[in-house]
């Protein structure tokens, strides 16, 4: 398939990229590089042997779309071009609003006027809120999300459920990711926060590194086993596994479909701070600190809908995810600077 991949220059999309290549896909990124680098496009190839086209541009520009819609007829879209930094969005709300939800809908016009009606859409854990239960089906109530980011996410389900009602030709399938870690097994690729990293295996691999000192560990009063809270760690080629399977629905024109994509086992932080360790040999200096406004006691998903209906299942553990971790940041000290 002729696939567009927007944000398939950042973390999960550049993953995403060599699963779709390696399949034998063709690929076109658009990226505005506002959280990522162009280095990764050479990457990608030296991975996969086969170079992607890279457009650089922004979804909230209908001209750029339209133009890659006009000049190639695509299969589907694969959206992930957005902004992601929690507290961020906290302190800039119209930005989010704008980048995420002004340019998707800027995407979804230019998608329908051109006559592609396929999407697959990078919607996230957040959109429960505080989950009314855990393990987490698709069926569990979306809840109050604590931050503008978050609504970004549930309001663009809202808007592509929507448009599959009114128009019976959309397909969008909305993949709502757990806590995603690890990276390409070749050290190539992998997570590039700007400045001090806010989640949590970003951090450790820093402290890893010798670039931060200690690991704050964000409350451990919560009621989970250790105290810490729990999340469902997935490793990120999974991830993208999980995306390629999905283009299978769109094809099959089911209209909307919503999966949960995690691996059904929640870790706490000291558990990933022990399994980092065992992995990597390298010890993490940790210290207790208060809690962080807007964290729950735990999330992890309940994945056994896409296991049935995608065929897909998370396959890398723990260990894995770490050791990939640490790999790409051993090797890439300093992102793609080095
Ligand atoms: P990322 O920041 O590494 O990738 C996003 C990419 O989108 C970046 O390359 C950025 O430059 C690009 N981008 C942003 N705004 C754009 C615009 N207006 N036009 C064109 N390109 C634009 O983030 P990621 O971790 O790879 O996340 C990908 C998607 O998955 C995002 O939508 C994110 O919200 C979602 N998600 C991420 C997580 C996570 O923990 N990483 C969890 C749930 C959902
Ligand atoms: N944590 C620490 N210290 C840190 C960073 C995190 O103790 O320095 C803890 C948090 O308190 C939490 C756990 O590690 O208990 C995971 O925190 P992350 O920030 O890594 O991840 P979150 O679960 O808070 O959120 C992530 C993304 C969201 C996304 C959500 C669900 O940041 O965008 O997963 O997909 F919505």
């Amino acid at each position: 398939m002729k696939i567009l991949v927007t944000g398939g220059t950042g973390y999960i999309g550049s993953h995403t990229v060599v699963e779709l290549l390696t399949e034998g896909h063709e690929v076109t990124i658009l990226d505005n590089l506002s959280n990522s680098d162009k280095r990764v496009v050479d990457r990608i190839e030296a991975i996969t042997g086969v170079r992607p086209d890279f457009e650089e541009g922004d979804i909230r520009n209908k001209d750029t779309l339209d133009k890659l819609f006009s000049d190639t007829a695509y299969d589907a879209v694969i959206h992930f071009a957005g902004l992601k930094a929690v507290g961020e969005s906290v302190q800039k709300p119209l930005m989010y609003y704008e980048n995420n939800i002004a340019g998707t809908v800027n995407l979804l016009k230019s998608m329908g006027e051109h006559g592609c009606k396929n999407i697959i859409f990078s919607s996230s854990a957040t959109v429960y809120g505080t989950p009314a239960f855990v393990p987490i089906t698709e069926e569990c109530p979306k809840g109050t999300c604590t931050n503008p980011y978050g609504w970004t996410k549930s309001m663009i389900e809202q808007i592509m459920t929507d448009l599959c009602i009114s128009d019976k030709e959309w397909n969008a399938v909305l993949l709502r990711y757990f806590n995603p870690i690890g990276a390409h097994e070749s050290g190539m690729i992998g997570e590039n926060p700007n400045g001090i990293p806010n989640n949590l295996m970003p951090y450790v691999t820093q402290v890893a590194v010798g670039r931060l000192k200690e690991l704050g560990v964000f409350g451990n009063d919560y009621n989970t086993h250790d105290g810490t809270g729990v999340r469902d760690y997935i490793h990120v080629v999974d991830l993208a596994i999980g995306h390629v399977k999905a283009l299978s629905k769109l094809k099959a024109g089911s209209g909307l479909s919503v999966y949960n994509l995690g691996t059904g086992q929640g870790y706490s932080v000291l558990d990933i701070v022990k399994n980092f360790e065992e992995a990597t040999g390298v010890k993490i200096p940790y210290v207790i600190k208060p809690r962080r406004a807007g964290d729950i006691d735990e999330c992890y998903a309940d994945p056994s809908k896409a296991e049935k209906e995608l065929g897909w299942k998370a396959e890398r553990g723990i260990k894995e995810m770490c050791a990939d971790s640490w790999r790409w940041q051993k090797n890439n000290p300093n992102g793609y600077d080095d």
